[in-house]
């Protein structure tokens, strides 16, 4: 298990557009241990390769309480989604603050799981918002490019229900 460092605004790499994922190799399963065991360290719901360093279209999110919930993805693309909902978003690029983001309240993304397979994934709520976070990372777009406002610190206290923030 190895815990790399999550690099903040600020860092152009979080700005780049990322390049496809060729090989399905044990570097690639490296990397994904240690991204989700960096993601759980951090107590982040998911986490993209470029917030690592490494400019590639890679990521891994889990919105489970338990761990239990890991999702690889390798080369990801949104191929459908439907509704809205608005809610709280945070990163773990953008440390201590949050905002209030509109995203897809249902997506169907398909990518390639660690060996290469395809495969396609319906998603829903805080699951389907993380996705598509994530995937914003690999094309170098951050909440804050896409957020309607930022919570105060007062809000970012508060327990509030996702999507009683407006
Ligand atoms: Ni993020």
């Amino acid at each position: 298990m190895a815990i790399r460092k999550i690099i903040t605004i600020g860092d152009d790499g979080l700005r780049k557009i990322c390049r496809p994922q060729e090989k399905f190799d044990r570097r690639l399963a490296v990397l994904l241990r240690d991204m989700a065991d960096t993601m759980y360290k951090a107590e982040g719901v998911g986490l993209a390769a470029p917030q690592v360093g490494i400019l590639r279209r890679i990521a891994v999110v889990d919105v489970s309480e338990d761990h239990a919930g890991l999702i690889e993805m390798i080369n990801p693309e949104i191929i459908e989604k439907d509704g809205e909902q608005t809610g709280r978003e945070g990163c773990l690029s953008v440390p201590g603050r949050q905002a209030v983001v509109t995203r897809p309240r249902h997506v169907t993304v398909q990518f390639q799981n660690r060996n290469g397979e395809t495969i396609q994934r319906e998603a829903e709520g805080f699951e389907a918002r993380a996705i598509c976070h994530e995937i914003d990372h690999l094309d170098g777009r951050l909440y804050l490019d896409v957020m309607e406002r930022e919570l105060t610190a007062e809000e970012i206290q508060s327990h509030i229900p996702e999507d009683d923030l407006e």
